[in-house]
This record gives structure tokens, C-alpha cells and sequence, in this order.
């Protein structure tokens, strides 16, 4: 049966630019809806500007522009970034329209019927020279714990203590940098409390991934759950609530009633119904986010959707936060990367689509955009795995075109025709990561038997063109198949490849009939390798973002600086007693923790020309095994092999810095498995 399903990404804020975290949500969401479409399913895909608030209404004071003409721009901005990745709407709105004004209207009325608004006098700090209440981040001073000066009103970098803006000792506005008051002014709350029964039904319906319900439970349910604060008192950029002049719905309200709205807006553009998609039991509702903003989803937006009577989402993937080298994103270090600076660096949205996915599964892990694995990873995979495969194959049947039965391949096509139904799964799981694995397994197979069959020497002999072109014949069609599966992730290769043999990919199942008897187009480049001259331009380029940028929120903390421990400066050597240690660079294949230890790691690490061995290494401390495969290690590659204790033979020793925690040596982009080091 064909399914229908409803899929959106959190909505980005208008107050600043899309940089490479927020792409981690919104490509994750694009390939889901694309593979979704590609089985023959009906997905669409509606997202918008979330528009309101202080911020907006600030910025647009100190541009000295209207918000209308604020929220214009960036959204232009945003819709351009978008498309240039690749990420394909059926509709992008914006939560400033009619069609959510409307709906946040309805919900509203029913949040009265069932009686959960409250009325209650809050007390806040007011700037008076921007008139302007002040939101907890527009407010600094000094840490009511600690007394750390220039601290945020919610929380303190320094000793970690959170606490509310009329905390903060000597409390000062961002705005106008003068000292606020504090005022009290009318505030309406929803009680969220009296909706837990439906609530907790919802966490329990297999929606949100089991580790998510538990933190939930854990840290909220556990209690009552805290009325929620949903008005803010004018001036405030934003829809006045009908029944409370001079009051408006606080950002977080209609932000995701503008999921509902973008539909709406889809919806009258398409001749379709908005209840056939929002409330039928035919349709999936299935949001995307970040862990960022998990409570604001699955405990508010249900409570929002009960109240309208609309359908509760059959289920929220939520992903990790994006860090750059090993680090929260950072303007000073230049990895505050914006996705028109990837894009102006030259880089190809393709490697980040590849690289996002191999790292992406369905669960709030962060995941690391190092930019030597970036390289790595695209050059290996992309480029040396499949593109070769088509490269090295499709000059020699330009002019024959394939031959005209399918030759025998051992099984190859048959058993990658088959491995489509694990890929499909670990798609539809969004188990992306493992979906390129096995992708890139297929590619390996293939390129053991183009190795084996070498229609390079093939064709310097006229005797062989039968059996070069059943190589070549081979070789496009197994290319073919990891072009379809690559599809939703890499929707330009697969244009490609529909091209190169004039028939375009629209089927996830067309891999199960090789193509016979056909022209080949001219071939044309599919995908050049990672220029890392281009990676070093886009740092240069991001340390020059503008100012006024929001941070990203904050991922996991850096681990807390331990004392350097130094070992004494070992005798001196000779540079010939120097180059007896062999020192190469080596990636990581495989990697997985030995049972029965709680220090080693078991490493598969290839050499390129030289091999691939496998190493134990004392790091299991320091990395999880999904840190390092990709990694480009530098490994001492001549040292005797080491028997361990019953778990195998080490064929080599990683090179890591200081014990605790180890930290492993990475060779600059570039370097080559199996390069020497000097
Ligand atoms: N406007 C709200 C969402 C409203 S949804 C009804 C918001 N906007 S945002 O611009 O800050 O973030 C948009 C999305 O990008 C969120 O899902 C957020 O988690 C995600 N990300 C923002 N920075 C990120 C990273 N560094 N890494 C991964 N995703 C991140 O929140
Ligand atoms: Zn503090």
C-alpha cells in the first residue's frame, strides 16, 4: 500500500544565517523524504522561517528596517541555502502568514474548551530606554552563584548553574546597555500538567526513540509538569492573542503551528485537503529536530495538537548536535561555518550530504565534522569507491554501448539486487550511517571485479572487445545499483547516472534487472576529490562571518582540563636510529572494543598499497570505536607482530599523545594511507 506521510524539520529562526549544524537536520530530513519517495510512497515535505519574537524585533530596530522587511531577507537567504544542498520542499512558508495566525487561533479556542489556561502576574526585567521587556538572553551580569561577571541571565559559563534573569547581580540590558527594572505585567499560562494521561500514551507509542522517553520521564514526568508560560506583553514581534489585547503568543507557541500552516499553504496550492494529511489516520506526521528542542516537541507541540484535535505525530526523529574538529562550532577558529561559506569556498554540497549521512542514525548522538576525515571519507568512498567504477568503465563502451545479455558475474548483481531490503530498512530507520556501510560494501565487491577483469589491459588487445565489453557491462551495472541506493543521499549522482545511460533513476527497486543492450551517453566527470585548499579557504572565509551570529547551542561540554601529566625527555638518538621506526599513515576500517577489556581497541586499518593489518591499541578510554573509523591515523607499521593474550595477533602500534585522556595523531589532509612519515 502506498503510505502518505507528512514530513517537516524544525523550523530555523529568521535572526540569522544557516550554517552547517542547522544542515544536519534538514538534509537528514531531505534523504528520508526523498528514499521515502523513491519506494513508491507519497512524502511531502513543508518546513518555514519561524519568524517571531524579541530577536527579530531588536534586529530590526538596530538595522533600522521593518521585521516584515527583516524576515523577507532571511528568509530569501535561507530558501537559497536550502535549495543549493539540495533539499527539495513541496512548500516553504513562514509562521508570519495568515494561514498561522488562523490556526494558532484555533488551537488556542480549543486550549480554553478544555479549560487549561491560567492567568498570573509575572515579574521581569524591563529595559526602558528600548522599552522592551528583556528575555533572559538579553540580560548579562553577575552570576548569582559564583559571581562571575558577563555572565547571560540563564545560565553561567563558568560554574554551570542555571537560574532566571532576575537572578543576576547587577544585571545589565544587551540592548541599550543600561540597568533594568523590574516590572510585573500579566502573563497567560497553559497547564500542560492536566494533559500528561494523552501525553504519556503519545511518549509511549514507539514514536520517539526509547532513550529519549526515559530522559523525558526522568527529568520531567517525574514531576508536575510546570504550567507554561505562552504570552509576552507588547512591544513584542509577534500575532496579538484576540481575547488578550496588548498581549501575543510567545514565539514557542505558534513556531510549530507553523508545521500545520506551511501544510495548509501547501495544501490549497496542491487541490489537496489539510485534514487528509493532519487529521486522517492514513497519513504519518514525522518531525524532524534537534535534541535541542526535544521538550518543546514531545511534550508541548502534542499538547498543542490534542487541544486542535489534530493528529499526533507518528514520529519525531531526533538528531545530535554538529561539531567541527572536535569542538563546538566557534567564529574565533573560523568553524562557525555558514552554508553559503561552504558554498563560496567551492566546496561540492554532495561531500557534506555523503558525510552527514555516513555519521547519522536516529539517535541524539553528536556527530563530528573533522575535516580530515570529511576528506578522507569523500575521497575513499565517493570518489575512489563508486565514481571510479563508472570512470574507469564507461570510455570503453561509448561506441558499443552494453552488450546485449547480461554475462555472468559470479552473482554480483543478484546479491546487490538483494541487499536492497537491508538498505531500505536502515533508510527507513534512518539508520543512515549503516546504509552507507553496506552501500560501500556492494562498491568494494565491484571494484574487486573491475581490479580482476582490468578492461584497461582488455582494451589494448582488439582480440578481447567481447569481454571488455562484458567488464564494462558489469562494472555500469553494479555502478548503477549503488547509484540508486546512494539516490536520496546523493540526488545529483544519481542524475548523473540516469543520464550516462539515458534512463533516470526514479525507483528505489530498479536494481533488480541489470540493463542490457543500450547506448552509453559520453561520459561525463561525476566528482572531482576533495580540494583541501578549498577546506583551508572555507576557515579562512568563516572566521570573517558577521557579527551578530547566534551560536550554536551548546553540545556536549569539553572535557574539563586535566592536569599535564609529562613524562621525562627520553636520551637522545641519532636520525638513523630515527628512520628505523617506520611511521605510516593508515585508516581506519573497522573498529570495535575487545570484550573481556576495558583498555583496548580492535583497529582494521589499511595502509593503501602496503596492506591492511590489524592493530590493538590501549585507547578505549579516549574513543568509541564510531570516533575513529574514517580517522587517518599515524601508526608505527614496522614494529614485530605482538601476540595478545588470547584475543589476537597486533600488527603494529597507534601513535597517540599523552595518556589521559589518549589522544591519536592525525596527519593533515592530504596524506594517503600508507604515506611515510618523516
Ligand atoms: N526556531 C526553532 C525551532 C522551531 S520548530 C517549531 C529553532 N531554530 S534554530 O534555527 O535554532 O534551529 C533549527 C534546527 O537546527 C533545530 O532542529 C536545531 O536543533 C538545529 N540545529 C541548530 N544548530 C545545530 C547544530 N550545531 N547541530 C545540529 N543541529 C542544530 O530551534
Ligand atoms: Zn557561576
Amino acid at each position: 500500500m502506498t503510505r502518505r506521510l507528512l514530513v517537516t524539520t524544525a523550523l530555523p529562526y529568521a535572526n540569522g544565517h544557516i550554517h552547517l549544524g542547522h544542515l544536519v537536520g534538514y538534509l537528514m530530513t531531505d534523504m528520508y523524504v526523498r528514499f521515502q519517495n523513491l519506494r513508491g510512497n507519497r512524502a511531502v515535505y513543508v518546513c518555514a522561517d519561524d519568524t517571531h519574537g524579541t530577536a527579530i524585533m531588536i534586529r530590526a530596530r538596530q538595522e533600522g528596517r521593518s521585521e516584515l522587511d527583516v524576515i523577507r531577507d532571511m528568509q530569501a537567504s535561507h530558501e537559497a541555502d536550502f535549495a543549493a544542498f539540495g533539499i527539495r520542499f513541496d512548500h516553504y512558508g513562514s509562521t508570519h502568514s495568515d494561514e498561522c495566525r488562523h490556526h494558532a487561533g484555533e488551537i488556542w479556542k480549543g486550549v480554553h474548551q478544555k479549560g487549561l489556561v491560567a492567568e498570573r502576574e509575572v515579574s521581569q526585567l524591563f529595559d526602558t530606554v528600548a522599552n522592551t521587556f528583556l528575555a533572559d538572553r538579553f540580560v548579562k551580569g553577575k552570576c548569582p552563584k559564583c559571581q562571575s561577571p558577563d555572565q547571560y541571565g540563564d545560565s553561567c559559563d563558568k560554574c554551570g548553574a542555571s537560574y532566571s534573569a532576575t537572578e543576576v547581580i547587577e544585571p545589565l540590558s544587551t540592548i541599550s546597555g543600561t540597568r533594568p527594572e523590574l516590572r510585573s505585567a500579566k502573563h497567560l499560562f497553559i497547564e500542560i500538567e492536566k494533559l500528561r494521561e494523552p501525553l504519556v500514551k503519545w511518549l509511549e507509542s514507539g514514536a520517539i526513540e526509547p532513550e529519549v522517553v526515559n530522559y523525558l520521564k526522568g527529568q520531567f514526568l517525574s514531576e508536575r509538569l510546570h504550567d507554561w508560560d505562552v504570552s509576552r506583553p507588547a512591544p513584542y514581534f509577534g500575532f496579538e492573542i484576540p481575547d488578550a489585547q496588548g498581549h501575543y503568543w510567545y514565539v514557542w507557541f505558534d513556531a510549530p503551528i507553523g508545521y500545520i500552516a506551511a501544510s495548509d499553504q501547501w495544501a490549497k496550492k496542491n487541490g489537496e485537503k489539510l485534514d487528509d494529511w493532519w487529521r486522517s489516520r492514513d497519513c504519518e506526521v514525522v518531525h524532524f529536530l534537534g535534541k535541542d528542542i526535544v521538550y518543546f516537541h514531545t511534550l508541548f507541540w502534542p499538547g498543542m495538537l490534542l487541544c486542535g484535535e489534530f493528529s499526533l505525530p507518528k514520529r519525531e526523529v531526533i538528531h545530535g548536535h554538529l561539531t567541527v574538529n572536535g569542538e563546538k562550532m566557534s567564529k574565533s577558529k573560523g568553524t562557525f561555518i555558514r552554508a553559503k561559506t561552504y558554498l563560496d569556498a567551492g566546496l561540492d554540497p554532495s561531500y557534506l550530504r555523503y558525510f552527514y549521512a555516513s555519521k547519522l542514525s536516529p539517535r541524539p548522538d553528536d556527530l563530528d565534522l573533522d575535516l580530515a576525515e570529511f576528506a578522507s571519507k569523500v575521497n575513499s568512498d565517493l570518489v575512489g569507491k563508486v565514481v571510479n567504477l563508472a570512470s574507469r568503465t564507461a570510455k570503453f563502451v561509448e561506441k558499443t554501448g552494453l552488450s546485449g545479455s547480461y554475462p555472468d558475474d559470479g552473482g554480483l548483481f543478484a546479491a546487490a539486487a538483494r541487499a536492497g531490503d537491508e538498505i531500505a530498512d536502515a533508510y527507513e530507520r534512518c539508520e543512515l550511517g549503516q546504509a552507507t556501510r553496506v552501500i560501500m560494501a556492494l562498491a568494494d565487491r565491484a571494484n574487486e571485479y573491475v581490479e580482476a577483469a582490468a578492461p584497461w589491459a582488455l582494451a589494448k588487445d582488439p582480440a578481447n572487445a567481447t569481454k571488455l565489453q562484458e567488464a564494462c557491462t558489469v562494472a555500469l551495472n553494479l555502478f548503477r545499483q549503488i547509484a540508486v541506493y546512494l539516490a536520496p543521499i546523493l540526488p545529483k549522482l544519481a542524475e548523473q547516472a540516469g543520464a550516462l545511460f539515458s534512463q533516470p533513476i526514479v525507483r528505489f527497486d530498479e536494481v533488480k534487472t541489470p540493463l542490457v543492450g543500450r547506448p552509453i551517453a559520453k561520459f561525463q566527470h561525476l566528482m572531482q576529490r576533495v580540494d583541501p585548499l578549498k577546506l583551508d579557504k572555507m576557515i579562512e572565509l568563516g572566521r570573517e562571518v558577521a557579527p551578530g551570529e547566534k551560536a550554536a547551542p551548546a553540545s556536549a561540554p569539553a572535557a574539563p582540563k586535566k592536569e599535564q601529566i609529562l613524562e621525562p625527555l627520553a636520551p637522545q638518538i641519532t636520525i638513523d636510529d630515527f628512520t628505523k621506526v617506520d611511521l605510516r599513515v593508515a585508516e581506519v576500517l573497522a573498529c570495535e572494543k575487545v570484550e573481556k577489556s576495558n583498555k583496548l581497541l580492535k583497529l582494521r586499518v589499511t595502509l593503501g598499497p602496503l596492506g591492511e593489518r590489524t592493530i590493538f591499541a590501549g585507547i578505549q578510554k579516549s574513543y568509541s570505536p564510531n570516533d575513529l573509523i574514517g580517522k587517518r591515523l599515524v601508526v608505527v607499521a614496522n614494529l614485530a607482530p605482538r601476540e595478545m593474550k588470547g584475543i589476537g595477533v597486533s600488527e603494529g602500534m597507534v601513535c597517540a599523545a599523552g595518556g589521559d585522556p589518549a589522544r591519536v595523531l592525525l596527519p593533515d589532509v592530504g596524506a594517503l594511507p600508507g604515506d611515510r612519515v618523516h
